[in-house]
């Protein structure tokens, strides 16, 4: 594989340090180390970060522990009113916030940064709005006695995110925690903390102290320090599988309830009487490729029946080809770039191993290239791959990069077997014009969410969350919030 060395980063003197926030103050690492923060695109050291170790994991959760009695016993409906508060602060500063995710992550801030922060404050008004229903139920056991239960807070929290869309799911694991009467421990993702540093500032300006602690830091230090800690009561993770199962084991060690959100491989079937243009466009949105394709929803698995096979991928590149890539802050870029050499380096290297399997064809992309503008950052062009089979490692593997496969079929039960081969099972997408057949496909689909005609990103309100591999629990959910975030407690009164 060649792959042109990208220049060595740009070092500018005096990169802003932001800080943590631990109990409410913004605070250095104990011992004064910290985290450069790099911009993808354009190669530059954009900002510094502490580089948070078990001390600094110890005080955060010290203090989440600290502010619990007195946050689970605020009503319900004021800590929703604080979430509203913050859900307008968040939107006053979206321009703001949403330049620093575009720098730091790469994401072009037309058709990412922008939209996410956006739906950020929605999450934070959603979970601000539901916030008051938070209720338990009476059991009739008899008319001498009162049982009923209460949807009490599970304690202190400690959830860690990922770099592709650090302010929604950061966002996420804070309204989540909070709404109910937790407090929390947050870790953003050392690539991807400044965005999400903002926003935990707002939540500052409304929670009390301790309530909502934002850590930074790298993984095997200050994450595994915070899954690990005796006083977190629950866990939250969204990455990578790898990560996921160690997770889940430390949450072993301490039987807390744990909440997964992990990767995917998702399936898109299209079927031959599905309207070809708006299909298209709609398995260009579903794979995330306006993201480079590093979304754990992606619909990286294109199952074309056989009849539409060329036609279907000719309409494709067509519609992929004149995509801009570049400077994620020009508002008319649509791509930006991949988070970080690590990511660039796999993603070419699947790329690679689609090139050389035999029978594979090439529709569009491929390795970056090695001269002009976007060889200066980690710059990938959308890539499809046609006649791939589902068992190659293209086929089987998160690529998180903007790497399409295509994968054709003649009879509705083998698209069904293919889709199901996989060890995840987080979205998947059906094309037909035909909505009987759109629902018998979604109900055969072992996966957490189907959507049927269409390629969108989650809402507030509707539960979101993996089969298999990908993951356990919902989010974005009242059901989600209850089911994750609160734990039943009976209380029988014998009223004779
Ligand atoms: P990762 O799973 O290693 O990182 C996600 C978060 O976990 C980061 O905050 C990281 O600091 C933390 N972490 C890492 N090691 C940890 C440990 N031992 N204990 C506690 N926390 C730890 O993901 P990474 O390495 O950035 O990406 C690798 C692959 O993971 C991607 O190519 C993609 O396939 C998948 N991924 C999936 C995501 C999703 O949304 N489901 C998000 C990010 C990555
Ligand atoms: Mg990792």
């Amino acid at each position: 594989m060649t792959i042109a060395a990208r220049s060595e980063t740009q070092h500018t003197a005096n990169t802003p340090r932001s800080l943590m926030l631990i109990n409410g103050s913004p605070v250095e690492s104990a011992d004064g180390r910290f985290i450069e923060i790099e911009s993808p695109a354009k190669r530059t050291l954009i900002g510094q970060v502490p580089r948070a170790s078990e001390v600094d994991v110890d005080k955060a959760v010290r203090a989440a522990a600290a502010a619990f009695d007195t946050w689970r016993s605020v009503p319900a409906r004021d800590r929703g009113r604080m979430l509203l508060r913050i859900a307008d602060a968040v939107e006053a500063e979206t321009e703001s916030i949403a330049r620093t995710l575009a720098l730091e992550t790469g994401n072009a801030i037309r058709t990412q940064a922008r939209p996410e922060v956006k739906s950020a404050a929605d999450v934070f008004r959603y979970f601000g709005g539901v916030a008051g229903e938070i209720k338990g139920e009476t059991v009739p056991l008899g008319e001498h006695v009162l049982s009923y239960t209460r949807r009490e807070p599970i304690g202190v929290v400690g959830s860690i995110v990922p770099w592709n869309a650090p302010v929604i799911l950061g966002t996420l694991k804070i309204a989540m925690a909070v709404a109910p009467g937790n407090t929390l421990v947050l870790k953003a993702a050392e690539d991807a903390p400044l965005a999400l540093l903002h926003v935990a500032r707002i939540c500052n300006d409304f929670l009390p102290p301790g309530v909502a602690n934002l850590l930074t830091g790298y993984g095997e230090e200050c994450g595994a320090a915070l899954a690990r800690h005796p006083l977190v009561r629950k866990l939250s993770f969204t990455g990578s599988t790898e990560i996921g199962t160690l997770i889940m084991h430390a949450a072993a060690d301490r039987i807390v309830p744990v909440t997964l959100e992990l990767g995917g491989k998702s399936p898109a079937i299209v079927f031959p009487d599905a309207d070809e243009l708006r299909t298209v466009d709609g398995v260009i949105a579903g794979m995330r490729m306006t993201r480079q394709g590093q979304s754990c929803t992606a619909g990286s698995r294109l199952f074309l029946h056989r009849s539409i096979f060329d036609s279907f991928l000719g309409k494709l590149a067509t519609r992929l080809a004149p995509l801009k890539i570049g400077d994620p802050l020009e508002e008319t870029t649509d791509m930006g770039s991949i988070i970080n050499r690590k990511q660039f380096d796999r993603v070419c290297s699947y790329i690679d191993d689609g090139l050389r399997q035999t029978g594979a064809r090439l529709v569009l992309g491929g390795l970056p290239p090695t001269s002009g503008p976007l060889a200066e950052g980690y710059f990938v062009q959308p890539t499809v791959f046609a006649e791939v089979s589902n068992d190659w490692r293209i086929a089987r593997e998160e690529i998180f990069g903007p790497v399409l496969v295509a994968i054709p079929w003649e009879d509705e039960n083998e698209a069904i077997r293919m889709a199901n081969d996989s060890h995840y099972g987080l979205a998947a997408y059906v094309w037909t014009h035909d909505l009987t057949k759109g629902l018998r496909i979604a109900h055969a689909i072992e996966s957490g969410w189907v959507q049927v005609n269409q390629g969108l990103g989650q809402f507030p309100g509707q539960s979101y969350g993996g089969f298999k591999q990908s993951g356990m629990g919902r989010e974005y959910s009242l059901e989600g919030m209850l089911d994750s975030y609160t734990q039943r407690k009976s209380v029988t009164v014998n009223l004779q």
